[in-house]
């Protein structure tokens, strides 16, 4: 069976903390698409390390990991990012497999995706640049080169044509920068991924589920930024929901048991459009200093507001989620008052739907204020040392999605997360 493991609301919900905490019930982890536009934290014998490409299981002894065929690969984020595991005392030649299907990020694809942002001004999407974009513009174009290309003799003559057509795009862009650089560090990263378990991912995770393992999937990103159901264009350019777990990883949907969606006990934006709770205040201010909500990936600011209901009701919707994981519900631990945002209003009526361009129609969040409960969380280590006013708004949640809420996440330790009785 596979379990999945996502994030609700726009990304960095804290997927690396629980998926690392799960690992530890399941045989393998797999990621099933994104690519280093990631950034998943954990906490490895009170070190904090982030993860960009490899799964979040990879620090677990025994699992085994997967970045699978739905992934986009930059060898040269995966050959810096197996050092750093690797100086765990990890073998990742035990526990690290790749799918021949993934497709690879070249340095051109960074520099596309670069000189796209600047092309569109102040529309732009925000993206991470780390080439997201351009390499899945390549792969649905028919144009990519994939893992399983490497160990093909023609391989230089496919990256030079690539090359050869993103430099056509680069000079309508009037690109100029110089990216030798890259590709110096790129090739040299190539001969590093060549010696890594490369492998035919559906048959290896089908092997695994016909030996009865338990596989846990990964989500990168959050729904919000989903190819199809995120506030497009301001989104990624994948499936970040379920149903990108089969196409992603080559698993069929009857396998999928559990859709464990991630979502903090606030909410969080990187990068452009829209987000209707957004705080542009002091309380917003206050959200970013005590949850340290600055980019795993980009060091950049994050936007912060109140959660969203309707939202994640959506996002509930969309992926099947049958359990949650609240994160962070300790950063309010300080806020005499909190407020959910329960209703939209849109062109004066409420509503409790996601219009189809919320940059366009621009609804108007409407809040159930809260008490907020005033003491300090973190030190809680069961359900039942936690103030009587998180569990009002816990309840509350609840019962508006229908959903229930598992766990509480209430630091970013390993160890910090309390199972909801
Ligand atoms: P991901 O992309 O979904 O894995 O999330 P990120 O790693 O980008 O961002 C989540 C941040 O919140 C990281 O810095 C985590 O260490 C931190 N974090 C996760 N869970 C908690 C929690 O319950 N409380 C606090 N205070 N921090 C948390
Ligand atoms: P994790 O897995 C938060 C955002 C970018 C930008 C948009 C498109 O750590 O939750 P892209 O580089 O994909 O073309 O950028 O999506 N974005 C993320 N925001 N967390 C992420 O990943 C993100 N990955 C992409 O900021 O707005
Ligand atoms: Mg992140």
């Amino acid at each position: 069976m596979v379990d999945v493991i996502l994030g609700l609301q726009w990304g960095d919900e804290g997927k690396g903390k629980i998926v690392d905490f799960f690992a530890k019930d399941y045989d393998l982890v797999a990621r099933f698409q994104g690519g280093p536009n990631a950034g998943h934290t954990l906490y490895v014998n009170d070190q904090k390390v982030v993860l960009h490409q490899i799964p979040s299981g990879v620090f677990r002894e025994g699992i085994i990991n997967l970045i699978g065929n739905g992934v986009v690969l930059d060898p040269v984020t995966l050959k810096k990012e197996c050092d750093i595991v690797s100086s765990f005392g990890i073998d990742l030649k035990k526990s690290l497999f790749i799918s021949e299907r993934a497709h690879l990020i070249l340095p051109t694809h960074r520099a596309l995706d670069k000189a796209a942002e600047l092309s569109k001004g102040n529309q732009k999407i925000g993206s991470t640049l780390k080439g997201i974009g351009p390499t899945y513009m390549d792969k649905t174009g028919r144009n990519g080169i994939r893992v399983g290309d490497l160990l093909d003799k023609n391989f230089t003559t496919s990256y030079i044509k690539l090359r050869l057509k993103h430099q056509r795009l680069l000079d309508n862009y009037n690109f100029q920068e110089d990216i030798s650089a890259w590709e110096e560090e790129f090739f040299e990263a190539l001969e590093f991924l060549k010696q890594q378990n490369i492998v035919n991912g559906e048959y290896f995770i089908n092997n695994q589920l016909k030996a009865g393992k338990r596989i846990l999937a990964e989500g990168a990103q959050g729904s919000m930024l989903d190819i199809d159901f995120g506030t497009f264009p301001y989104v990624t350019s994948s499936s970040t929901i379920s149903a990108g777990v089969c196409s992603g990883l080559g698993v069929a949907p009857q396998h999928i048991r559990d859709v464990i969606g991630i979502t903090k006990a606030y909410c969080t934006r990187v990068g452009s459009g829209p987000f209707p709770t957004e705080l542009e205040n002091e309380t917003g201010e206050e959200l970013r200093k005590i949850g340290n909500e600055f980019g795993a990936t980009t060091g950049r600011p994050r936007r912060c507001g109140w959660i969203d209901l309707v939202a994640l009701n959506f996002a509930c919707m969309i992926n099947g989620v049958t359990r949650i994981v609240m994160t962070k519900a300790d950063v309010l631990d300080t806020f005499s008052e909190l407020e959910v945002c329960t209703d939209y209003q849109l062109n004066g009526k409420e509503s409790r739907e996601i219009p189809f361009r919320m940059d366009r129609q621009k609804p108007v969040p409407l809040y159930k204020k809260f008490a907020g409960w005033n003491s300090s969380s973190n030190a809680a280590k069961s359900y039942a040392g936690l103030p009587d006013t998180m569990k009002a708004y816990i309840d509350f949640i609840n019962e508006y999605l229908g959903v229930k809420i598992q766990y509480i996440s209430n630091g970013p330790g390993r160890e910090q997360i309390i199972k909801v009785v």
